[in-house]
């Protein structure tokens, strides 16, 4: 239990600025292609993606936010994309391009709105979260115990999607660290969909976002609404600064950092632009700091410096 708090302290880095399933159809290719037809104003026309927009579209993606598509995303593109065709009354998707492109680097949040997945929810893969308390926390008390720093202990979630997992990090923190320890640490959170951040911000959950947390922490975070969601406390809401941020963008200048979660991010991400993310995640550890990624994002041959301790878990060697 948190035992006193003290004053909040914003992040004061600049706010710069997923993921896919799909049926794998492919379907015969006709130019601006008219699927199906209504003539009732609820139900409008539906375009379906040619080849050509279906490879500007992968580029695109690509080059903003790093996330690869490959061909069997394409239905899932198109319905993701659809809506966004409606709202600009547009009739192609090629249409759809040409705008996002002349809106320069202002397009990535759209296009993030539009083609990344927020899957979360508190306490994903419980097994890291046993290690976070059961070996990082311990080890941090101890180096705490060992100086009169009173430094900020920065976490990091970085691709937090709508705040799940950058709440847990300070749950687990009020939770399980000494109260003097745990009153220095800051979350930051941050993601490339600014409709994700917006929802992390209002903090507000439905039952089954929050049914793995530890027995007794829902209660003492959240508060139940009428409406059957639990929403996050002011006390927990002041230990996290949500950011949009896109993570081919340099690292948050809050840097370094004593934890990082990245985890289920980068498993979509180009090859290329995983390695250049993980060299830079590294770079931005503090000396002795972790880095947790997915269960199914482990690094087969880490940066210099960077020792595997569990399953997806690294730290930064100490000088
Ligand atoms: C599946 S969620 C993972 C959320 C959380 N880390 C977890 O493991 O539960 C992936 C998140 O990565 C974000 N993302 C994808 N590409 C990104 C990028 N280039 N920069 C920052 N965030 C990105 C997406 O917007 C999405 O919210």
């Amino acid at each position: 239990m948190p035992q006193t708090r003290k004053p909040y302290r914003r992040f004061d880095g600049s706010s710069a600025s997923g993921i896919f399933g799909g049926d794998g159809l492919r379907r015969p290719w006709l130019p601006r292609r008219l699927v199906s037809r209504s003539n009732s104003a609820v139900d409008p026309p539906m375009f379906e993606m040619s080849d050509s927009e279906f490879a500007l579209f992968r580029d695109f993606v690509l080059e903003m936010t790093g996330i690869l598509l490959r061909p069997e995303k394409r239905t899932l593109l198109e319905n993701r994309l659809r809506p966004r065709l409606r709202a600009h009354a547009m009739t192609s998707y090629l249409e759809y391009y040409t705008h996002l492109r002349g809106l320069g680097p202002g397009a990535v949040g759209e296009l993030a709105n539009a083609v990344t997945t927020d899957t979360t929810e508190c306490w994903r893969s419980p097994h890291q979260w046993d290690f976070l308390i059961g070996t990082v926390f311990p080890v941090l008390e101890s180096q705490a115990a060992a100086t009169t720093s009173t430094r900020a202990l920065l976490l990091w979630s970085a691709g937090c999607s709508t705040g799940e997992e950058a709440y847990s990090l300070a749950i687990a923190a009020a939770e399980s660290l000494p109260t003097p320890l745990a009153r220095r640490v800051q979350v930051l959170a941050t993601d490339v969909s600014p409709r994700a951040i917006e929802r992390a911000c209002q903090g507000r959950y439905r039952p089954a976002r929050l049914a793995k947390l530890p027995p007794g922490t829902l209660e003492r975070h959240f508060t139940p609404e009428p409406d059957g969601t639990w929403l996050a406390q002011p006390a927990l809401r002041e230990r996290v600064v949500f950011r949009i941020q896109n993570l081919l963008d340099p690292v948050p200048a809050q840097s370094p950092f004593t934890v990082i979660f990245c985890r289920n991010v980068m498993i979509y991400f180009a090859e290329a632009v995983r390695q250049r993310l993980v060299d830079r995640l590294c770079a931005a550890l503090a000396p002795g700091g972790w880095l947790f990624l997915g269960p199914s994002e482990m690094l087969f041959d880490p940066p210099a410096g960077i020792e595997h301790r569990a399953p997806s878990v690294y730290r930064r060697s100490l000088p």
